[in-house]
Parts: C-alpha cells; structure tokens; sequence
C-alpha cells in the first residue's frame, strides 16, 4: 500500500541506488514531487528518465552546496521542503583498518557524509517546515547506530551513533512547530558494489551465521527499507517522533 503525498515535496539524498532510489520510488508512487540528489550522474539521470525524480548533482560534503540545493528546491516548488530523507551515507569506500591507521581525512570523510551533510540539510528545510507548522525528518541510520559495525569502520559506527543522537534532540527541538524526526536503523542490504565486496569478503559459515541471526532468515531488501521510510514520513505516523526504527528482520 502506498501512503499518500499527493502535493507533498519530497527530498531524498543519495537517491541514485539502493535505499535512496527505493525510497525516491516509494515517495512517486505516493504521489509526491520528488526531488533527490547524489554524486552518480548517469544514475541521476536514468532515475529522472525513469520515475520522474528532479535530480541535481551536489556533493553534500560541501554544506554550502548542501544549503543552496534545497534553496533551490524550495524556490523551484514554490513551498516549504514537506520531507527530507537524510540518507546519503556508507563508508567512502573504506573498509576496517586498525584505529592506529586511521587518517584524519578517512575519519573525516565518513562523519561528514554520514552526519554533517544530515545537520546541514536539516538546518537547511528547518526554517520553511517551522514556518509551514508541518514536516518530517527520516534520517536512515544503520544497525551500527546501536551496536558495533559489521564493517568495523571506526567513523561509520560514530557517525551513525551521532546521527540518532541528532534524531533525539531535533525531535524535541522542532516537535513545537509541528515538525517530526525519526530514524530507520536497516541491518545488512546488498545494494551495490560495496555491500556485495562486503558480502563477498565473508565465508560461507560467516554468512549463514548473518542469516541465521535474523528471525526471518533473509537478508533485507532497499524496498524493505523504503517501505519504514515512508510510513515514518506519512500522515500515518503523526504521534511518531525521536524514534528509531530497526528494519533488520528481527536480528540477534
Ligand atoms: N546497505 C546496507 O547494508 C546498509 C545498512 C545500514 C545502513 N545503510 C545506510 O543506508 C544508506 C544508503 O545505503 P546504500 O547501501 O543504499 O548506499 P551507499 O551507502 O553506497 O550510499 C548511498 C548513496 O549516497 C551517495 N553519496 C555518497 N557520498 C555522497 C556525497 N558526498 N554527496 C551526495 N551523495 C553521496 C552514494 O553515491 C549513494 O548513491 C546509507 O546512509 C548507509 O550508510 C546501509
């Protein structure tokens, strides 16, 4: 079933693959003016020819970029930002070193993605939803918001632990003005080339130990995710907020 947000803006970062194309569809089957962004042009562009998303390259590591784009966005609708799905995130590409290794500009690279480019956006739409009286924030977390990473990327399992840590205190913040923040928590999707390296990188027991641990012994899937993203925006889930939702099939 599809919520309605009919006349409702959307926007969705790292909406190119995976979680944020999933939930970019989700939003255009609800009916809503979609907006996303990423820095994979080719995916942008098939993403636009084929649901109709209004995609922008932006780089959210540049907060000024950040806050300009939903400038944009919000001139280009003519209102206020309705949604913001903080999900652009991952691990840059990184993969667990000893902490001893760890570069200022890896640890770096990892927070500002996952947390710092959540803050801007969120400081960006925070005006027009208080003015408008109405909003909602779903940021897409990861089980490594509330335990130790599967990746045992140092900066990843902090970034997304800081990351509830923002869903909890906007919440209180914004909840005055009408303004809802909440949290998915997903556990282990294959979604691109570096979950599958991920996957690929573990042994055959390794990954029947993973299934095993979760009560509906399967892996999730980006529609799996999409479908809490959008229930935590819509209507249906008005007297929700600060609250993370663990999307994980019932994991150990
Ligand atoms: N796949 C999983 O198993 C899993 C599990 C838990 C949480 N997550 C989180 O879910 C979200 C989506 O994950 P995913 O697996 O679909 O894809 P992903 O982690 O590879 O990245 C999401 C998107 O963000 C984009 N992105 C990266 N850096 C960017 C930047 N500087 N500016 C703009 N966009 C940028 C990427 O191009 C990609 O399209 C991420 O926040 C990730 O941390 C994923």
């Amino acid at each position: 079933m599809s919520h309605n947000f009919k006349d409702r803006v959307v926007v969705v970062t790292g909406a190119a693959i995976g979680f944020g194309r999933a939930i970019s569809q989700a939003f255009v089957a609800g009916g809503a003016r979609v907006y996303g962004c990423d820095i994979r042009q080719d995916e942008l562009n098939t993403l636009h020819e084929q649901l109709g998303v209004l995609a922008t390259r932006v780089d959210l590591t540049d907060r000024a970029a950040a806050a300009a784009w939903i400038a944009q966005v919000e001139a280009d609708a003519g209102q206020a930002v309705d949604v913001l799905v903080n999900n652009a995130g991952g691990v840059a590409g990184q993969s667990n070193v000893p902490i001893e290794e760890v570069s200022d500009a890896a640890w770096d690279a990892v927070i500002e993605i996952n947390l710092g480019a959540a803050m801007a956006l969120s400081r960006a739409c925070a005006r027009g939803m208080k003015t408008k009286g109405a909003g909602a924030i779903v940021n897409v977390a990861s089980g490594a918001a509330l335990k130790a990473s599967l990746t045992g990327v140092q900066a990843y399992c902090a970034a997304k632990h800081g990351l509830l840590g923002l869903t909890r205190q906007l919440a209180q913040e914004l909840g005055p003005f009408g303004v809802r923040v909440n949290a998915v928590a997903p556990g282990f999707v294959r979604t691109n080339a570096a979950t599958e390296r991920q996957w690929a990188g573990y042994s055959q027991e390794r990954q029947a130990a993973i299934i095993d641990a979760i009560a509906l012994r399967r892996l999730g899937r980006a529609e799996d995710i999409a479908n809490a993203v959008a229930f935590l925006a819509s209507d249906e889930a008005s007297f929700i907020s600060g609250e993370i939702l663990s999307v994980n099939g019932g994991s150990r």
